[in-house]
């Protein structure tokens, strides 16, 4: 049997991907595709709770701890992810190990560099696909519903941004697809679909699954 493919969303906070990641989803399942949707952090386990009382500012935690925790949520699913992927089922991730170092990063910490953040990230399954909803901070800001959570400023988000650049230099980028975030929904949802489709047909199929290398 084929395996799944892992298909990553990345960008800035409003730069629409949950929308477009339940969108894929919802068509990939329509059209008999097995998918599984996941989103990091997962805030349902006990990490995730962690996460989420210092994304939503009710306890502080020191830059490096904070980083290990979001790294550690993504460990934490590795084996259901590995399981899902063995068994065919095509895993479509809201946030991956991108945000994990980049947003870290941002916080300009001289002894959390984005080569420091993304130690903790090596050997995670890689992803096939990575797509990257491309969307400057001041247009994300204007879609409205920033400033509830800790990151959601514009300052670290531009910041995001660059690194979300850097990285894509530095790291392998070669699974790493950038799409105009500001078209119209339609238009973006369209873009997506085409590539994840041709990553979903890829004859990857008897290459296993990689894992992020040093
Ligand atoms: P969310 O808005 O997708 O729920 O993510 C919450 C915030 O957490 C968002 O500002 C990005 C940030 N983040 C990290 O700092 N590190 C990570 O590893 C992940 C997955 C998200
Ligand atoms: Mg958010």
């Amino acid at each position: 049997m084929a395996r799944g493919k892992l298909i990553v969303f990345e960008g800035l906070d409003r730069s629409g991907k949950s929308t477009q990641c339940e969108r894929l989803v919802s068509y990939l399942t329509e059209k008999g595709v097995p998918v599984k949707h996941r989103r990091f952090p997962d805030r349902t386990t006990p990490i995730g709770q962690m996460i989420n009382n210092y994304l939503q500012g009710q306890t502080e935690q020191e830059d490096h701890v904070i980083h290990l925790l979001f790294s550690a949520n993504r460990w934490e699913a590795v084996p259901s992810i590995e399981a899902d992927i063995n068994a065919g089922i095509t895993v479509i991730i809201d946030r991956y190990y991108y945000s994990g170092c980049v947003y870290s990063a941002a916080k300009n910490n001289p002894s959390l560099s984005l080569s420091w953040s993304r130690h903790p990230e090596e050997g995670l399954p890689r992803p096939d696909l990575c797509l990257f909803l491309d969307i400057s901070a001041e247009d994300a800001a204007k879609r409205g519903g920033w400033g509830e959570e800790r990151y959601e400023k514009q300052e670290l988000q531009d910041r995001v941004r660059q690194l979300f650049a850097d990285m894509r230099a530095t790291d392998d980028g070669s699974d790493f697809v950038t799409i105009n975030a500001g078209q119209s929904l339609e238009e973006v949802a369209s873009a997506i679909r085409q590539h994840a489709e041709s990553c979903i047909e890829a004859k990857l199929d008897s290459s296993p699954l990689r894992r992020i290398q040093p």
